[in-house]
């Protein structure tokens, strides 16, 4: 894979491309235990060193896979976590509606922050976590709060560094006068373009890092994605359902089609177009599959010219898919 990648301007060097665990929870469908933890550390192979997960996926199974993949690469791979959606039901938080028909439990108190960090901590096996994540932020907490509390645990040694997820460019702001904030995680692939008007200025303002989560929309944008099984977690997301899929899968042929043109898969004319957005942007797909991880390592390598960027901004242009995304 090309040249490193800073969290921010002076941070933490990574891999340009980092590799996200959440779909080896079974979301996206099944996996075993041994493929999961082959494939997390076959990303360490491919120079994928942001290793993403959260207390969530998996109710802590994630964060238990993803200790036992680095436990003697730790040096190797750069760990990063979140905390604020309950999983718990024996937990309190605050109840937010995604749009998806579904909501979220939701907790950023100081309280439930320092239990969650030492619960990952303990899931993990490790003495640190190299970049913590509010996941949500709470609405009954305000973020300011939530920030000093993580901020404690920098203090305390057990965090290197902080990141939020799914705040507004208000928060951002606000939270970064608590604490110096290193990256910044939002959904942002070629077909949810909305964190390029508002919260890209703010973030390059602020050098703080973007950390795109679903890069390939889920695996849309891979031109893959056929009927899907019952279980599977994107039939809440109303862009698989329907007449939107039908919709989507149409408007963005021509995309697939250009991939082919230009000798890439789907999947990294995607990848490879975020990476031209800026030095900033550091993506982290998620894949059940070793010969995916490199596929899309790869990804880095791959040089887009003007022209090439130009026609794939306007093939998917912002606000083209169809159907409501996940909030905010
Ligand atoms: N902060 C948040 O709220 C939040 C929300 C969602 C996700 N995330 C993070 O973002 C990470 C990535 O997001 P995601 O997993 O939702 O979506 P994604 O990375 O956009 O897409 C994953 C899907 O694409 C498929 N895929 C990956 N590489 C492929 C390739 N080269 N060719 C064909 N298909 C390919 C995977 O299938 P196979 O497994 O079959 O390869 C999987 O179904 C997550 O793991 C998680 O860490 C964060």
């Amino acid at each position: 894979m090309k040249p490193n990648r800073r969290l921010g301007k002076g941070g933490p060097s990574v891999g340009t491309i980092g590799y996200g665990a959440m779909g080896l929870e079974g979301y996206y469908g099944a996996t075993d235990e041994d493929n999961a933890v082959a494939v997390i550390r076959h990303a360490l192979d491919e120079g994928c060193s942001l290793i993403d997960t959260a207390d969530a996926y998996g109710n802590g199974h994630n964060e238990q896979l993803v200790g036992r993949a680095v436990a003697d690469r730790r040096n190797e791979a750069f760990v990063a976590t979140k905390f604020g959606i309950v999983f718990d039901p024996d937990e309190a938080g605050t109840e937010v509606p995604t749009g998806w028909g579904f909501s979220l439990n939701i907790n950023g108190t100081p309280e439930y922050a320092q239990r969650c960090l030492d619960s990952s901590l303990k899931r993990l096996g490790m003495s640190h976590i190299d970049l913590w994540y509010i996941h949500y932020p709470d609405p009954a907490t305000s973020i300011e709060e939530t920030v000093e509390a993580m901020a404690a645990a920098v203090r305390a040694g057990k965090v290197r560094y902080l990141g939020l997820s799914n705040v507004t460019a208000d928060q951002v702001r606000r939270a970064h006068a608590v604490h110096p904030i290193a990256a910044v995680q939002f959904e942002y692939s070629l077909w949810r373009r909305e964190v390029e008007t508002e919260m890209l200025p703010i973030l390059r303002e602020l050098a703080i890092a973007l950390v795109p989560w679903s890069p390939l929309g889920g695996g849309f944008l891979t031109g893959t994605i056929g009927a899907l099984e019952e279980d599977d977690f994107r039939n809440n997301n109303p862009r698989f359902q329907g007449d939107n899929f039908t919709a989507n899968k149409q408007r963005f042929a021509p995309l697939m089609t250009l991939a082919e043109e230009l000798g890439i898969t789907a999947a990294q004319l995607s990848l490879a177009w975020l990476l031209h957005q800026g030095e900033d942007i550091i993506p982290i797909p998620g894949t059940r599959s070793r010969e995916r991880v490199t596929e899309n390592a790869k990804s880095a390598e791959i040089g887009l010219d003007a022209e090439a960027l130009e026609e794939i901004s306007e093939l998917a242009a912002p606000g083209m898919a169809q159907g409501q995304t996940l909030l905010p």
